[in-house]
This record gives structure tokens, C-alpha cells and sequence, in this order.
């Protein structure tokens, strides 16, 4: 077999077997298919697609580049939740230390930035010394004795989905749903999770732009978790807009530490609340989503999420001192407010344009392996259904370089809709 024909198949609209799909992902793990295969292999699939059947030996060829976890020793149950990609997107950082303070252990490996949507190990690298290259042992010492492990794509857990990722976010080969099903599934698979929670984004800001798309990626993840044995859930979640208010890397850090202290913007705690339900009933600690929602509270409430987060932090060699004061985080040297243009109902906040001018202000990256500057960003005052007057903050800027924050504003500008009717929140869940 050769990785030139199999491209060549796949660019030719054919059905890839399970021998090639195989022989492609142990190629290009261990070396002998070089990165620009690889990328070309990304490019077909994007622009050709996958059948269901191709997509599910995908994923588990690329779970099972490297070890596949089994935690039942360790523990009964091991819960994940995922986001398929999206901006201000914070969730599993204040989420999981919730669903761990509620008693379920979690085992998480998550990835980096992909194109203008954020990644949770950028986010946590904001923590000096926090490390997201744990080995598996480390992986399963610290589920069994810590309950809570955030760790990204190690040597040892599906390799392929590291170097695939990484290429994908900058040979613009992410929005495909074969590929971003494969890509979060194998991790799950590897990972141990036992039940699993998919957050799919849905709209302007995210990899699927419409219900349709949503829903099938989110069956289509659905049944690669039934077929490899894991209890899955999807929920179909908006992203018109940015999440929450903050968007870049320190600054989500800095609001999903907020929120376990009970201090954040109300679509965010909805959101996460909603999501921690829903994994606690999917993990069996709670019966149904009314008691999973009022779990959730009470770990915000009565302090444990952020000890847990705490423990977390501290077991993977972060400085906990970021958690009990967030004003350490690294902050960008310019910090402008801009004022809304007119007065009326914000109706647009474009989550895309947002993202991409975050990522033009550093906090992302255009080339692999890119540093990013965890610093930079902004903070979104005025979401869509929100009145607004003429001067008042609209949204701010944080950013190390004069001509990139001109840049900025000019396009988050372009971001925002006004209207003189009346405008209705968006709705965070779609189904
Ligand atoms: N998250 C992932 O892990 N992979 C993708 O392709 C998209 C989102």
C-alpha cells in the first residue's frame, strides 16, 4: 500500500477500506507518511467527505495509535464532556471541577486552539507550571487519587489525533464533520471516559453553521460512542455569539474562575450549569436534570468546585496562587473600551469575526506551532437582545500592539448588529 494512492482514492470520491484507513493513521503516526500527506489525506476528506463507515474506522485507527485507557480498576465510572469548537468558549474549565466536586471522577483530555475557536490547554497554560503533557501513568495516579485530570494530547493517548490537529488548524481542513467527529471521539475512546457529554456548537461561530449540520455530527459522535461502548449524550448549543463575555486565553481563565466563585455572566453559569446537569445524569450521580442542575449550584455554592479546581491545578504543577487571585494573570499592556456607535437592541455579536480577531491579536495561531499571547483579547459588555445607548461600553480591548488593537477594533465593530425593534436574547440550547 502507498499514502499516495490512498489520497488519490479518497480524491476520487471512492470508499477508503479499513486496511487503508489503518495502514494511513499507523504511517503517518510513527513517521513514514511525512505532514504534507497528511495534510492532502485532511484536504480530500474535508472536501470529499466520509461515509459513517470510514468515519468509525478513522476514529478508532486513531484512538488506537496509542494506548486505549481502561480505568475500570481505577474507578466505576470516568466522565468527559466536549465541545466540538467554539469562541469564549470556556466551559470545560469551570464545568469539570463541578461535576468532580459533585462526586464523579473525570478524565479529560482536551486539545488546543483550532483556526478562531479557542483550545482548553491554551487556556491553562495561562497558569505557570500548570502541565498538559501527562503520561498515561500520571493520567491514571492522579484520576484514582485527585478524582479530576485536564490534561492535552499525550505521546501515549491517540498521537495521530496530536499531529492531525495540528495540521488541520493551519491548512484549513477543520470544518469537516468526518474529521471533527473522528478527531473528538478517538480522544474519548482513548481517554477511558466511560459516559461521555458532547457540547455541539451550533451557528455563526462555529465548525457547523446550521441545525442540520449540528445534528448530523452530533449522531454521527453518538453512535461512534454506543458502537465503542460508552454511554453518549449531544447537546446542540449556540454559537452566534461569544460565550460569556470573555474571549482569549487569560481572560477566559480569569471568568471561568469567576464562575466558580458564583461570579459570572448569566448566559455562561446557564450554560454550564445546564452541562453539568446533563454529565451528572449521564454519569449516574443524579436521577434526573432537576436534581443535576441543583448538585451543580451547590458545589458553586458552598465553595467545592473551585477546591476542586484548586486540587487540579496543584496536582499538575500550576500555581494555585492564579486561582486565589486571578489579578495575577498576565495581562495585555493596552486596554481600550469602545462605545456603542448609536443607541438601539444589540442583534449581532458575529462569534466568527469575533474570534478571528482574537486570533489576529495573537491569541491564536495562523502557522503550527505558533507561539499565542495569553494575554490579549477582549471582554464583550453587550450581547444580542441587550439595550444599548449611544457611548456606552460596547466591548473591550486587551492587546500588546498598538496597530493590532486598531485592526481589532475595526472588526468587532463589524461584529455588532444594532436594531431599533426590540431583539430577543438567543437561546443557549437549541436541542
Ligand atoms: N475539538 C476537537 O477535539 N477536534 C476537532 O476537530 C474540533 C473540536
Amino acid at each position: 500500500m502507498r499514502a499516495v494512492d490512498i489520497i488519490i482514492k479518497k480524491r476520487d470520491k471512492k470508499e477508503l477500506t479499513s486496511q487503508e484507513i489503518e495502514f494511513f493513521i499507523r504511517g503517518f503516526t510513527n513517521g513514514e507518511i511525512p505532514d504534507y500527506q497528511a495534510s492532502a489525506f485532511a484536504m480530500t476528506v474535508m472536501l470529499n467527505g466520509m461515509t459513517s463507515h470510514e468515519t468509525k474506522d478513522l476514529t478508532l485507527a486513531m484512538a488506537h495509535s496509542g494506548q486505549v485507557l481502561d480505568l475500570s480498576k481505577i474507578v466505576d465510572v470516568v466522565v468527559d464532556k466536549h465541545s466540538s469548537g467554539g469562541v469564549g468558549d470556556k466551559t470545560s474549565i469551570s464545568v469539570m471541577p463541578m461535576v468532580a466536586a459533585c462526586g464523579l471522577p473525570v478524565g479529560k483530555m482536551s486539545g488546543r486552539g483550532l483556526g478562531f475557536s479557542g483550545g482548553t490547554i491554551d487556556k491553562l497554560e495561562s497558569i505557570p507550571g500548570y502541565r498538559v503533557n501527562l503520561t498515561t501513568n500520571e493520567f491514571k495516579q492522579q484520576l484514582k487519587e485527585k478524582g479530576i485530570v485536564l490534561t492535552g494530547q499525550s505521546l501515549d493517548l491517540a498521537p495521530a489525533d496530536g499531529k492531525m490537529y495540528a495540521l488541520r488548524d493551519v491548512t484549513g481542513t477543520v470544518p469537516s464533520i468526518p474529521l471533527i467527529a473522528s478527531s473528538i471521539m478517538c480522544k474519548k475512546i482513548a481517554a477511558g471516559a466511560t459516559a461521555i457529554v458532547l457540547d455541539v456548537k451550533v451557528g455563526l461561530g462555529a465548525f457547523m453553521e446550521t441545525l442540520d449540520e449540528a445534528r448530523k455530527l452530533a449522531s454521527l459522535m453518538v453512535d461512534i460512542g454506543h458502537l465503542a461502548g460508552r454511554k453518549t449524550v449531544a447537546l446542540l448549543s449556540d454559537m452566534n455569539q461569544p460565550l460569556g463575555n470573555a474571549v482569549g486565553n487569560s481572560l477566559e481563565m480569569i471568568e471561568a474562575i469567576d464562575l466558580l466563585r458564583g461570579n459570572a455572566p448569566v448566559d455562561y453559569l446557564e450554560h454550564c450549569l445546564h452541562v453539568t446537569a446533563h454529565v451528572l445524569v449521564v454519569g449516574g450521580r443524579a436521577k434526573d436534570l432537576n436534581e443535576g442542575r441543583a448538585l451543580a449550584e451547590k458545589c458553586i455554592t458552598d465553595g467545592s468546585a473551585l477546591e476542586k479546581f484548586r486540587v487540579l491545578v496543584q496536582a499538575q504543577g500550576g500555581d494555585v496562587a492564579y486561582v486565589d487571585d486571578v489579578n495575577r494573570f498576565e495581562r495585555a499592556k493596552y486596554l481600550e473600551v469602545v462605545n456603542a456607535p448609536r443607541s438601539g437592541f444589540v442583534s449581532q455579536v458575529h462569534a466568527r469575526i469575533v474570534g478571528e480577531a482574537a486570533v489576529t491579536l495573537g491569541a491564536g495561531r495562523t502557522k503550527k506551532g505558533d507561539p499565542i499571547d495569553r494575554a490579549v483579547g477582549f471582554i464583550i459588555h453587550k450581547k444580542v437582545g441587550d439595550g444599548v445607548e449611544a457611548g456606552e461600553p460596547l466591548f473591550e480591548i486587551h492587546s500588546n500592539d498598538e496597530t493590532k488593537l486598531k485592526a481589532a477594533r475595526e472588526a468587532v465593530l463589524s461584529a455588532y448588529g444594532f436594531s431599533d425593534e426590540f431583539v430577543s436574547p438567543l437561546p443557549l440550547f437549541y436541542e
